[in-house]
């Protein structure tokens, strides 16, 4: 008699555990956690005039946030220059007016004369915002 109670009662527990309410609550988890961390960089000012400069200025032709294409991602760019000192900015800014190539391969980023130190500066601190947490 008992075994007939017990043989539902396990099945019911282990329908519990992977029930999709479950799995469903972890991607819940994730999804928020990504959504914040994503919050956080596009209400920093920074961010959201340096991507005005970048996507006016034509930098979107060589450069993609994620995958290289002419350029190197900008989450590559972000990520190599992580930790460096303020004045990678102004460094990485001239060479965005000047244009320049050797750190990246052979391949020369065109100069782009027309953009001003600030903006150039800009569009800096807006890369180096995409850099992996
Ligand atoms: C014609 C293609 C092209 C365009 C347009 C372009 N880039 Fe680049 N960019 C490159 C290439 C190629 C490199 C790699 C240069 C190197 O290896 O030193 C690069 C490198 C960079 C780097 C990293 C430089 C370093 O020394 O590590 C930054 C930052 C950058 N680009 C920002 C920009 C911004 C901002 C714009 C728009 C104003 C822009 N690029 C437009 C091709 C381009």
């Amino acid at each position: 008699m008992k075994k007939y109670f017990i043989v539902p009662l396990a099945l019911t527990v282990l329908l519990a555990c992977n029930s999709n309410e479950s799995k469903e609550g972890k991607k819940d988890a994730a999804t928020e956690e990504k959504k914040d961390a994503a919050e956080d960089i596009s209400s920093n000012p920074d961010y959201q005039a340096g991507l005005a400069i970048v996507g006016k200025s034509g930098c979107l032709t060589c450069h993609k946030i994620d995958e290289k294409l002419t350029g190197p991602s900008y989450r590559d760019v972000a990520n190599k220059y992580a930790g460096y000192p303020d004045t990678i900015v102004t460094h990485l800014a001239n060479k965005i007016i000047t244009g320049g190539m050797g750190v990246w391969g052979e391949v020369p980023m065109i100069p782009h004369p027309a953009m001003t130190q600030e903006e150039a500066a800009a569009a800096v601190k807006y890369i180096l915002l995409l850099k992996n947490k």
